[in-house]
């Protein structure tokens, strides 16, 4: 800080908050980045844990050697994974998360299971900064129950404003289904406050917390959510593909169907009967054979996060972005630059959007500089610094490659 109070842009300051920071060891447990590459995208795709490999091989090895034996130990995985998530990275019970399949078919279970069990009620709600696949796989639900899906408009930077969503919410409403941070803006939404709005119409509550798990506090438990779904591959470092996890209120879980009756989810998989019978609690919203290398790929960032804590993480999270938007405003603003996050850090969540009509050009150019963050049409620069690995230095010098770069590309 400077004597008048504001921050001190300095890359000696960026090294004196990487001194006291006390997640600062985390980033040993993390492969080392080749070259002094600086990455800049964990929202999309975290980095990959040391610990990782060997976890791997180590199912690799009884594969090998124990084949179709090692099975008894597998089948718990899933649950096992979900139950580590649970306790150590959004706050749920145990019981209450399973691992398995993609984020955009649990989307789909979930959602199918929300409205199932809402008979009489025809409207879907989400806004217009849902991912891309959330809106599909509500798309295709609407079309198949003929149901109305609505579709709220989202402020591009500040999200979706609980004024326009309370004016949507009525008794027709089946469900309600967001992100609780916005894939573009970063834009964190209040899930206590929206819960409570819905289910204040009847409204069943579903939430995308792919880029919350592993950055912000998800108040699963305490909001009172229904449903959730998530990615493991972006916050929680499980590795390009590694399986979703689903989570179903205890007090929820007898009452929603999934509508995939696949034999993971029955009742007595192995006793192999023609006719479905849902199997108890989570269990339930499996469907087929778990993958299970991916699936236990995820265990040393579960673990890695659950670890360092949420509330650190999202502490960090925060400064790390501060950084980010400071800097966007001292160096980038002249050069055409508009910052598309919320500005105050406790609406956002661990990335910053930067707008310019050149984006994608600067995209390129930083790769080939070996700084990654990424692009999303048409003009937007995603800078997601994970905290548990990404240092302050490592976002000043990020930045003023970016900066550097305003002199070649206008
Ligand atoms: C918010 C959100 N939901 C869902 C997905 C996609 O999930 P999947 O490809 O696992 O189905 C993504 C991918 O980036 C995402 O950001």
């Amino acid at each position: 800080m400077k004597k008048d109070g504001s921050r001190e842009l300095t890359r000696e300051a960026a090294l004196r908050m990487d001194l006291d920071d006390p997640l600062a060891a985390f980033r040993d447990g993390f492969a080392p980045m080749r070259d002094g590459a600086l990455y800049m995208d964990g929202n999309s795709l975290g980095r990959q844990p040391e610990a990782t490999a060997a976890r791997v091989a180590e199912v690799l090895a009884k594969w090998r050697d124990e084949m179709i034996i090692a099975w008894r130990e597998w089948i718990g995985v899933p649950r096992r994974i979900g139950d580590a998530i649970a306790e150590g990275i959004v706050d749920a019970r145990p019981g209450e998360i399973v691992v398995g399949d993609s984020t955009s078919v649990n989307l789909y279970k979930a959602a199918a299971a929300a409205v199932t069990a809402q008979p009489g009620r025809h409207v879907l709600l989400t806004s217009d900064d849902n991912f891309p696949t959330d809106l599909y796989m509500l798309q295709s639900l609407a079309a198949q129950h003929s149901l109305q899906l609505k579709v709220l408009p989202a402020d591009p930077v500040e999200g979706l404003d609980v004024d326009v969503l309370r004016g949507a919410l009525d008794g027709d409403v089946a469900l309600l289904a967001l992100s609780h941070v916005a894939y573009r803006s970063g834009a964190l939404l209040d899930m206590t406050v929206i819960t409570r709005m819905a289910h204040d119409c009847g409204a069943l509550v579903l939430w995308d917390v792919s880029h919350s798990a592993g950055s912000v506090r998800v108040p699963l438990e305490s909001s009172g959510a229904d449903l959730a779904v998530g990615c493991t591959y972006k916050y929680l470092n499980g590795g390009p593909g590694s399986p979703s996890f689903v989570y179903v209120r205890t007090a929820q879980q007898q009452r929603l169907r999934q509508p995939l009756w696949g034999w993971f989810g029955h009742r007595e998989q192995f006793a192999m009967g023609n006719a479905y019978e849902p199997a108890e609690g989570i269990d339930s919203f499996l469907v087929g054979i778990p993958s299970i290398l991916s699936t236990v790929g995820i265990e040393p960032g579960v673990r890695g996060v659950a670890e360092a804590g949420i509330d650190r993480l999202q502490g960090k999270g925060q400064q790390l972005t501060d950084l980010i938007i400071a800097l966007a405003d001292e160096w980038l603003a002249p050069h055409g630059f508009t910052v598309a996050s919320p500005r105050i850090a406790k609406h956002r969540g661990s990335h910053v959007t930067l707008k310019h009509p050149r984006a994608k050009e600067f995209v390129r150019a930083l790769i080939k500089e070996g700084v990654t963050p990424d692009f999303r049409p048409p003009d937007m620069i995603r800078i997601g610094p994970a905290p548990i690995y990404t240092r302050f230095v490592d976002v000043w010098d990020a930045m003023r490659c970016l900066r550097d770069l305003t002199a070649t590309i206008r």
